[in-house]
């Protein structure tokens, strides 16, 4: 049977993506961040899974205003980076799982939720930057990947509820599946940051470290946030958070199992124009 083992939570700022590619992590705008991922790495390189379920949004990349995916699901053997304005990230391709792919679809679909299914899907600096952060830069990624793109850019984007129920669909497919593969559940995006507008640059140190913990400690109630609470308080990107909700969906303490560890926590700011949040939850 395959199990989601941990959930991993963390931004996706593309200028981290650049910095890395540009070799200028070690500069000191940046060494205070990637400071902050490297227990992640070595953690990982501890506790290797087989495959990471990604949650991620695309950003008007693979995707546009001709066709809005709420929910779109990476079935595909191999995904390439995308090119994003600049040429693609000088990163490994990602390789896909087609048949739990279509497993989870199968399930998710008779589960009541209503999923895009993407047979060919270029990945964006969402889903790139949170392997480069946790992987570094190796000449294949050390695992396979089905990518998840969540629709948070266009307007109306999918509640924070449905995203929390979304999750825990997710896991009841995933431990439905016959093979034996230790899984992880990505989400990513986050945390206060605004982009455009009067309030461009607005971060919210108190909101990002309460919603932290609410994310932990009580899910539901981190689900019930409304979105109109993300966008006075986190920004209109800050939206991006409801992805986290569906890898914590997928933990076991939301279906009775036991509470996860702690494994990691991490707040920076700023990157680029965002607050960068990251966690570690074990399934103990
Ligand atoms: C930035 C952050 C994002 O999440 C994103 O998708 C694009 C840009 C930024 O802070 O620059
Ligand atoms: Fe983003």
């Amino acid at each position: 049977m395959a199990r989601i083992t941990a959930s991993v939570y963390t931004s996706h700022v593309p200028a981290i993506g650049a910095a890395i590619d540009l070799g200028k992590s070690a500069e000191p705008y940046w060494q205070p961040l990637f400071r902050g991922y490297e227990f992640s790495k070595q953690w990982l390189a501890e506790n290797r899974p087989d495959l990471v379920f990604l949650v991620y949004n695309d950003h008007a990349t693979s995707f546009s205003l001709d066709l809005i995916p709420t929910f779109a699901i990476g079935c595909a053997e191999r995904f390439e980076p995308a090119d994003e304005g600049w040429g693609p990230r000088p990163v490994p391709p990602v390789i896909g799982h087609p048949e739990l792919a279509a497993h989870i679809t199968q399930s998710v679909i008779q589960d009541d939720f209503d999923l895009t299914i993407a047979n060919k899907l270029d990945v964006d600096h969402g889903l790139t930057v949170p392997l480069s952060l946790m992987c570094g830069q190796p000449e294949a990624w050390p695992f396979k990947v089905i990518p998840f793109a969540v629709n948070v850019v266009q307007y109306p984007v999918p509640s924070g509820r449905r995203c929390f129920a979304l999750g825990q669909a997710i896991r009841r497919a995933v431990e439905s599946f016959d093979e034996d593969l230790n899984v992880q559940i990505w989400g990513t995006g986050g945390m206060t940051h605004q982009l455009q507008g009067p309030r461009a640059g607005l971060i919210n140190r108190e909101w990002d470290q309460a919603w932290l913990d609410k994310l932990i400690a009580e899910p539901a109630a981190a689900a019930a946030v409304p979105h109109i609470d993300y966008v006075r308080e986190a920004g209109s990107e800050g939206i991006e958070l409801v992805m986290w909700l569906i890898a914590r969906g997928a933990m076991a303490d939301v279906a009775g199992g036991p509470a996860p560890r702690v494994r990691h926590r991490f707040y920076h700011v700023p990157a680029s124009n965002t607050a960068v949040g990251h966690l570690i939850l074990e399934n103990p």
